[in-house]
C-alpha cells in the first residue's frame, strides 16, 4: 500500500526504473580513501537496490555502470571498474538467476578484455528466459552511439527507417521505456544515458551519493512517483 496514489487509490509502481549511480568518487574522497573504494561500495549498493526493486515487482532495472566517457579516466580506476565487472558478473550477479532475473549488459563490449566479454556473455546466456525481470547493466554505453548503431542496423535491414525499425534495434528492444530515471550525486543531467528511451520518463535527482543510496531512498522516490501525474503530452 506504500505506493498508493493519494487521489485515485491506484497503486502506481513503475515497470522500468533506470539509475545513474553517481557520486562514488566523492563518497570515497570524503573518507580520505581512493576512488576505487567508492566503486567497491557502489557495486554492493547496486546489487542490493536492484534486488529490492525486483522484490517490489519492478520488472526492468537499467543501471549506468560504465559510460563511453569513463574509458578516459585514469588507468587504475578503469582497471578497478573492469575488475569489479569481472568479479560481480562471475559470482554475486549470478544470484539474480534464482530470483528469475535475466542479467545482461548493454553497450560496446568489444572494449573489454576477452575474458570479461566471455563472463558477461555466460551470465546473459545462463539467465536468459528468466521471466520475472531484466537487469540491464550499461557497460561502455553511450546513448548517442546506441541511436546511431540502431539507425545503421535499420538501414542495413533494408526496410524503412522509421521509429519501429530503430526501436527494434536499441539495446532495450522489446522492453517498455523507463518510467523513471533516478540520478544520485547532485548533478541534474542525463549524461548520454538512454537518450531515446527517456522521452517521457519522470526524472528524479537526489544529492545522496550513490554508495549512501538505500532502500529507504527507493521507497521515497516510488512514493513521489505514484503521486506525479503522467500525461504523455495529453492534457
Ligand atoms: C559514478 O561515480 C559512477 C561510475 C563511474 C560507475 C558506477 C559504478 C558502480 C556503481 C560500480 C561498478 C559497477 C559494476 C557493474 C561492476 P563517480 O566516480 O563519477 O563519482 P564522482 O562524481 O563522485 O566522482
Amino acid at each position: 500500500m506504500r505506493f498508493e496514489d493519494k487521489n485515485t487509490g491506484d497503486i502506481r509502481l513503475p515497470r522500468h526504473i533506470a539509475l545513474i549511480m553517481d557520486g562514488n568518487g566523492r563518497w570515497a574522497a570524503k573518507r580520505g580513501r581512493p576512488r576505487k573504494f567508492g566503486h567497491r561500495a557502489g557495486v554492493k549498493v547496486l546489487n542490493d537496490v536492484a534486488k529490492y526493486l525486483f522484490s517490489l515487482g519492478v520488472e526492468y532495472v537499467t543501471v549506468y555502470a560504465f559510460s563511453t566517457e569513463n574509458v578516459n579516466r585514469p588507468p587504475d580506476e578503469v582497471e578497478e571498474l573492469i575488475s569489479l565487472i569481472r568479479r560481480y558478473f562471475k559470482t554475486t550477479f549470478r544470484e539474480f538467476i534464482a530470483l528469475g532475473i535475466h542479467v545482461r549488459a548493454m553497450g560496446d563490449e568489444t572494449y573489454f578484455p576477452p575474458d570479461v566479454v566471455d563472463i558477461i556473455k555466460k551470465l546473459d546466456a545462463d539467465s536468459r528466459g528468466r521471466s520475472r525481470g531484466v537487469l540491464n547493466i550499461a557497460l561502455n554505453y553511450g546513448g548517442r552511439d546506441e541511436i546511431v548503431r540502431a539507425a545503421n542496423l535499420a538501414a542495413a535491414g533494408g526496410g524503412p527507417i522509421d521509429r519501429a525499425a530503430v526501436e527494434a534495434r536499441l539495446y532495450t528492444a522489446g522492453m517498455p521505456d523507463p518510467d523513471l530515471i533516478v540520478r544520485t550525486g547532485g548533478e541534474k543531467r542525463l549524461s548520454n544515458f538512454l537518450l531515446y528511451q527517456a522521452a517521457y520518463a519522470e526524472l528524479f535527482f537526489t544529492d545522496t551519493l550513490w554508495p549512501d543510496f538505500s532502500r529507504a531512498d527507493v521507497d521515497a522516490i516510488l512514493g513521489e512517483f505514484s503521486r506525479r501525474e503522467r500525461r504523455f503530452g495529453r492534457i
